[in-house]
């Protein structure tokens, strides 16, 4: 660098001591425009929420299933698109993913407000609404309109009244704030293209003390035959939770293939 600074002032029919301080100059400036644009310090070391947001992400060659973005060390997976809706239906669902059991699990009860979001076809809501009653409500969170048109041609058949469909956006599932007792994500957090954005604008919508329920294919059991980047850890689901007002409750083992990782609202973000 320091002899291309030179070339370029050789250029110039100066004396020699000018030209010594021109190039003595010149690289003092480049040196502190660096410094002043540099990212501070250990990029683990910070919390996410005080990074930039232009920092907060970085982008590699998409591997096969993935998008190519990187969120605190793992690549964020394609979304599900609608036309695999009849994937989210099938009938070995249940010996898979046991949902009547995982829905003990919530400990959930009449009245509550709950938020699925990423609902898909309402395969598991449908299975909540009896438990929260009609003095409850599900709102049904989706970036995808065509799931949400078939959520409400099955809960009009099934005759379910207290799941309403909500159109999101990558970065926000526009709910009201501090409204929601419980947040269910099955199978779809890893998708968002927007981890921190989602997460930040879901706790604004869960009340103090309300819960956050990530349902997550285990990372760490290989008998899992689930696409790599569809599946996550416990630690990596805590680690993306950190920059969040969140605390970690407990982490449920009981289904056959996922984890049931949950964590309450302690304060406002
Ligand atoms: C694999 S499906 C799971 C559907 C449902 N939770 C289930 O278990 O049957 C993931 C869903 O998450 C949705 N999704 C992805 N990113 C989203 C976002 N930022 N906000 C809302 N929904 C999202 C996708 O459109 C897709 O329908």
């Amino acid at each position: 660098m320091i002899s291309k600074i030179h070339k370029v002032v050789n250029t110039f029919h100066i004396s020699k001591l000018t030209k010594l301080c021109t190039i003595v100059f010149i690289s003092i400036l480049l040196l502190l425009t660096y410094t002043a644009t540099s990212p501070k310090g250990d990029s683990h070391s910070e919390t996410d929420s005080k990074r930039p947001a232009s920092t907060r992400y970085e982008q590699r060659v998409a591997s096969r299933d993935g998008i190519g973005k990187i969120y605190m060390g793992r690549e964020i997976s394609q979304v599900m698109g609608h036309l695999a809706a009849g994937w989210l239906e099938r009938p070995e669902r249940e010996r898979e993913e046991l949902p009547n059991k995982l829905i003990e699990m919530l400990k959930l009860k009449k009245g509550d407000v709950v938020a699925d979001i990423g609902i898909g076809t309402g395969y598991i809501a449908r299975r909540i609404s009896p438990k929260i009653g009609n003095e409850g409500i599900i709102y049904g969170v989706e970036i995808q309109q065509e799931m949400l048109d078939i959520l409400a041609k099955t809960t009009k058949e099934e005759g379910i009244t207290n799941i309403k469909g909500v159109l999101g956006t990558i970065t926000d599932p526009k709910l009201p704030a501090n409204s929601v007792d419980l947040a269910i994500m099955v199978d779809v957090y890893h998708e968002f293209s927007h981890p921190y954005e989602m997460m930040h604008n879901i706790c604004r919508a869960i009340k103090i003390g309300g819960r956050v329920a990530l349902i997550e294919y285990r990372l760490e059991d290989d008998s899992v035959l689930i696409k790599r980047l569809h599946k996550m850890s416990e630690l990596q689901v805590v680690k993306e939770m950190t920059p969040h007002p969140l605390s970690w409750i407990e982490t449920l083992d009981g289904l056959p293939w996922q984890h049931v990782i949950i964590f309450e609202k302690v304060g406002e973000g």
